[in-house]
């Protein structure tokens, strides 16, 4: 975002590029869209895309691609072996991240059943400043446990701290010697923390973690999957990076950890992803799971006109114009939000927007999955599909009883330069109606519910027929109106 004043003194987030090809999408009458809800057993994930107004249960996949990118994607050099594509991905990540080795991926949870294969033992310890479910799943699958170090004010909804994805260097320090560094398979550091809401990790942080993990000989590992949003803030929130170019500020990030893994459905905008290393020993015992789980190791099975778009979408996220992007629309949401009194994660992160579902919906229990019967209300209020990030994403303790979130969030993604403003003031208008019936949203329990990642498939009903009592009020209001 350039240094641009409104005379007005209005704060509008610009876009920074032009619209040049697009796709029709449909809204649903509120009856429909409540049927269509029903049908998908009161689970976002589970909704058709041709019945959904505007799509921000993720950023994953569906970013806007440029035409540089489509365009790179006709000179894809197809071969089992060998491939030029995989030369000139690799050029460019070697080039961005200073790092030695590259392995391809087909996406970020591959890497990581990589990375877990090779690290994690039975009865290991991986701390983290916040676990992603897959990761967390990956290293259970593999006989080890989580813990979280995040930071305090990481957890609350509300906060004036900058980088509320910041690790305790304390609790590290404590859990060092409380768990044996023996222990330990790793640090796990992820970049704009996915489940606090998008929540950045100072590099001051980062120096720290790193000094620690180092003087202990700790693997330190880099989820960079939202890498993009926290070098925006970083440059925008740091006072110390507010001239420094943001390859410099990326270079920085990857010389203090040992290995660097993303999900290019985010970081790159495109499909695939990939590690990074430069230690030796790392490299070699990854390198033998690439061909054996991912495809041979020049695509990892990726198509190489998605690797020919990623190396380009990498060179294109070292652009602030292109990466302020997300921030400045989850900020603009979020003021909107505030401003009519609804609760959201502050202070804004990248990635989406984060309405608090425990003020919400403060009547409907845990057990009821609060954020997940928002997200449904939201959906049939306006067409506008967000993701459930609370208990129903938790996996039950072993005993079957609830492991009970400690945040209860409603995320509504931006897709990187998807929407636009009046679709932001659309969502805003739909969820102040919500929020003012929100009485009328009632709880939802599982029918048919999966043992591992359950919010995936899992199908759920309502504990009452609030659904049918919020179409009713919805039709007082709006009328005729869609
Ligand atoms: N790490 C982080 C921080 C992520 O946000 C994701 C995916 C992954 C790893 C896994 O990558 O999907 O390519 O396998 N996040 C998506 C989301 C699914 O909607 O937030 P993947």
């Amino acid at each position: 975002m350039p240094n641009l004043k409104f005379f007005s003194g209005e704060s509008v987030p610009l876009e920074m590029h032009k619209v040049r090809m697009v796709q029709k999408i449909n809204l649903h009458p509120v009856e429909k869209r409540m049927q269509c809800m029903s049908e998908a057993g009161f689970n976002t994930f589970l909704l058709k895309n041709l019945d959904i107004f505007l799509d921000m249960l993720t950023d994953s996949g569906v970013n806007a691609m440029s035409e540089k990118q489509y365009a790179a994607m006709l000179q894809a050099d197809d071969s089992y072996a060998g491939s030029e594509t995989y030369f000139r991905l690799e050029k460019v990540l070697q080039d961005i991240f200073g790092m030695k080795h590259f392995l391809p991926a087909h996406q970020g949870r591959a890497c990581e059943h990589i990375i877990a294969q090779t690290i994690v033992k039975p009865g290991s310890v991986a701390l983290m400043n916040y676990h992603f479910t897959t990761t967390k799943a990956h290293v259970s699958l593999m006989g080890g446990t989580v813990e979280e170090l995040i930071n305090d004010e990481g957890l609350k909804i509300q906060s004036s701290n900058l980088f509320k994805g910041d690790m305790d260097t304390g609790k590290l320090t404590e859990a060092v010697k409380r768990i044996g560094k023996e222990k330990i398979s790793f640090v796990r550091i992820e970049a704009g923390t996915n489940l606090v809401g998008g929540q950045p990790v100072s590099m001051a942080n980062l120096r720290e973690v790193s000094r620690i993990c180092r003087s202990e000989g700790i693997k330190l590992i880099y989820d960079a999957s939202l890498l993009t949003d926290n070098l925006y803030f970083i440059k925008i929130r740091d006072p110390e990076f507010k001239d420094a170019d943001i390859k410099d500020i990326t270079r920085e990030i990857a010389s203090l950890v040992d290995i660097i893994y993303f999900s290019s459905r985010k970081l790159g905008a495109a499909r695939g992803g990939g590690i990074l290393t430069s230690n030796e020993e790392l490299f070699i015992k990854m390198r033998e799971m690439v061909p054996l789980y991912e495809g041979f190791l020049t695509y990892g099975g990726m198509s190489v006109r998605e690797m020919e778009a990623m190396a380009v979408g990498l060179q294109e996220s070292m652009d602030m114009d292109v990466i302020s992007q997300t921030p400045i629309f989850v900020e603009a949401l979020c003021s909107e939000l505030q401003a009519k009194g609804i609760p959201v994660v502050t202070p804004p992160g990248g990635l989406g927007c984060h309405i608090d579902a425990t003020e919400f919906c403060s009547h409907i229990p845990q057990t009821h999955y609060r954020a997940g019967a928002l997200a449904s209300a939201v959906f049939i209020a306006g067409g506008i599909r967000g993701m459930e990030r609370g208990t129903m994403s938790e996996q039950r303790n072993e005993d079957g009883s609830e492991r009970l979130a400690e945040m209860e969030l409603l995320r509504l993604a931006f897709p990187k330069r998807v929407f636009t403003l009046s679709q932001v003031k659309y969502v805003a208008d739909r969820i102040a109606w919500l929020f003012k019936n929100r009485n009328l949203i009632g709880g939802l329990e599982f029918v048919e519910e999966p043992k591992v990642l359950r919010f995936f498939f899992g199908r759920l009903k309502p504990v009452s027929n609030w659904p049918d009592m919020l179409v009713q009020q919805f039709r007082k209001d709006f009328g005729e109106s869609l």
